[in-house]
């Protein structure tokens, strides 16, 4: 049997990277698009030390239609896991306009490229942020959505868009059926879409060769502690100790990048599967069930390290919640997965990545 072809989209940043390495070891064919906008090439060719081999690379931004229809027109693509998207929820705010042109014009573009190509199976990197403000602390994937920022809105709106996609299929391919007179060399396709929604991925591949790099000074929690780790930045801020929580500090679903890219190649063998059939669009949760706090992660990052962090406590961050964590039950009925690494696993990786690259991929 012929080798599948997954386009990954920013296949070169945080998650992409990875997700080349694991698709690449699993056995398909990987063609990346990417700008690095938020990335760099190195990443690519750490993916080739790791595994021997070498994802196909247009370099070019997902929002330039012609770029999209010669990427289709050169390779037979079979899915596509699209992870290209501006991600920092602060910056969306002070920029909606660049997050909304970036995050949902360019899937749309993307989407009517795949559509001009019949080719209709697609994974997107959705987040937990589109559950906002719910009143239980664990998510299932039937909440209600209200995301309370641009970023988390942009992801909410291209899920909308993708339920959209979906539904109209099925009244397409009812006319098709009675017309018989739309595309008529080459089978109709129904599209196949699974949205996942990731909780808080970190930790890096156990090589230490790729991981994340950030650009700047972290926001994110597990990067700014690597940093004070290695004495590029003073002191850790812990924004807020006054939560209703076990120790009064934010508990988050923390879940390791490689459990989590393997979601998606669990995702990619679902969509050939009953449940997808005859065309679907289903969420499912990409998280570990459990929630660590902020005090958790220092405490176990200075067991499994021997690092010290040296932090202080700040007030609470203007947006971040108090707690919440996955239901991942649908993953795992469905997809057939779950996490297999636990946090010393996610701190160790994390920092065998930043001592070994402390300037990131520079
Ligand atoms: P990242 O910034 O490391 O990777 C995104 C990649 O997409 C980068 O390589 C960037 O250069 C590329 N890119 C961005 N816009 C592009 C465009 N218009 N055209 C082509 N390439 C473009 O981010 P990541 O952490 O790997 O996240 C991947 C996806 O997962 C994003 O969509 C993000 O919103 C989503 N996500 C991430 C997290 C997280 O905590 N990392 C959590 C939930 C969801
Ligand atoms: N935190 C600190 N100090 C820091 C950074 C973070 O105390 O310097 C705390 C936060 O207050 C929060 C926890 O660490 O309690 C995690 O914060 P992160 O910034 O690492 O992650 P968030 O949960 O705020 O958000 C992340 C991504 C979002 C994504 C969300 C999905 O940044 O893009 O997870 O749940 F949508």
């Amino acid at each position: 049997m012929n080798k599948k072809t997954i386009l990954v989209t920013g296949g070169a940043g945080y998650i992409g990277s990875h997700a080349c390495v694991e698709l690449l070891q699993t056995g398909f064919n990987v063609v990346v698009v990417d700008n690095f906008s938020n990335s760099k090439p190195e990443s690519l060719r750490r993916v080739h030390a790791i595994t021997g081999l070498s994802p196909t690379l247009y370099q070019a931004d997902i929002r330039d239609k012609q770029a999209l229809s010669d990427l289709f027109a050169n390779e037979t693509i079979d899915a596509v896991i699209h992870f290209a998207g501006l991600k920092a929820v602060g910056e969306s705010c002070q920029q909606p306009l660049t997050y909304y042109n970036n995050n949902v014009y360019g899937t749309l573009v993307l989407l009517e490229a795949m559509e001009a190509a019949n080719v209709k199976q697609l994974i997107f990197s959705s987040s937990a942020t589109v559950y906002g403000e719910a009143t239980c602390q664990q998510y299932a994937e039937d909440l209600s959505l209200g995301a309370i920022n641009p970023y988390g809105r942009s992801k909410q709106m291209i899920e909308d868009i993708l339920r959209d996609v979906s539904a109209a299929d099925k009244i397409n391919h009812a006319s098709f059926m009675r017309t018989n007179d739309l595309l008529p060399h080459r089978q109709l396709r129904k599209w196949k879409i699974v949205l996942l929604r990731y909780f808080n991925p970190i930790g890096a591949h156990e090589s230490g060769m790729i991981g994340e790099d950030p650009n700047g000074i972290p926001n994110n929690l597990l990067p700014y502690i690597l940093q004070v780790a290695s004495g590029k930045l003073a002191q850790l801020s812990v924004w807020g100790d006054d939560y209703p929580t076990r120790d009064g500090t934010g508990i988050r679903d923390y879940i390791h990048v490689v459990d989590l890219v393997k979601g998606h190649i669990k995702a990619l063998a679902a969509l050939d599967g009953e449940q997808f059939a005859t065309g679907n669009c289903k969420a499912y949760n990409l998280g570990a069930g459990m929630g660590y706090s902020v005090l958790d992660i220092i405490n176990t990052f200075e067991k499994v390290t021997g690092r010290a962090i040296n932090y202080k406590i700040a007030p609470r961050r203007a947006g971040d919640l108090a707690e919440y964590f996955a239901n991942p039950a649908l993953a795992l009925a469905e997809l057939n997965w779950h996490t297999e690494k636990n946090l010393d696993d996610m701190l160790i990786d994390a920092w065998r990545w930043q001592s070994n690259n402390p300037e990131g991929y520079e």
